[in-house]
């Protein structure tokens, strides 16, 4: 394994979009293993293949509650509504408040190339959803409302543990 250089904003990579995975070999697996590897280094929740600039649909998750892996996820079905602070590692110390459907119900494959349907609300659904715009090549930044200040998220991050 090993970490990969991750694209920051203004690599116009960024903003193209990434292409079906077709072969679910060794090759893939080695790719998987360095988005973990990197997600992790990095303390992200999210991270997809296009952010180490490999434009193919695979993304890994980590918002605390165990690892995942989804390769060509396609959302089929969302509800509800939330509105929160929102960071990304291609974007290094900048946050905005970005309105997200509150559950997210999603197909994907994993790395043998098994589909399998996965769910979540609240901090999972919105990583699902950031991390598929990253393979349209949309960021967080082209549907906030506003941008956050360190100081902002810190204080609707303290406000939420109460
Ligand atoms: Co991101």
């Amino acid at each position: 394994m090993a970490i990969r250089k991750i694209v920051t904003v203004g690599d116009p990579v960024l903003r193209k979009k990434s292409r079906p995975v077709v072969n679910f070999d060794e090759k893939l697996a080695c790719l998987l293993d360095d988005m973990r590897e990197t997600m992790d280094k990095a303390e992200g929740a999210g991270l997809a293949a296009v952010q180490v600039g490999i434009l193919r649909r695979a993304i890994v998750i980590n918002v605390g509650d165990g690892y995942m892996e989804l390769i060509n996820p396609e959302i089929i079905e969302t509800s509800g509504e939330q509105e929160d602070s929102e960071g990304c590692l291609s974007l290094p110390g900048k946050w905005g408040l970005v309105k997200r459907p509150n559950y997210v119900k999603l197909r994907a494959q994993n790395r043998k190339g098994q589909w399998r349907l996965y769910e979540g609300t609240g901090l999972k659904a919105r990583c699902f959803c950031h991390e598929i715009d990253h393979l349209e090549g949309i960021l967080y930044t082209d549907k906030q409302e506003k941008t956050l200040t360190a100081e902002e998220v810190r204080r609707r991050r303290q406000g939420k543990d109460d």
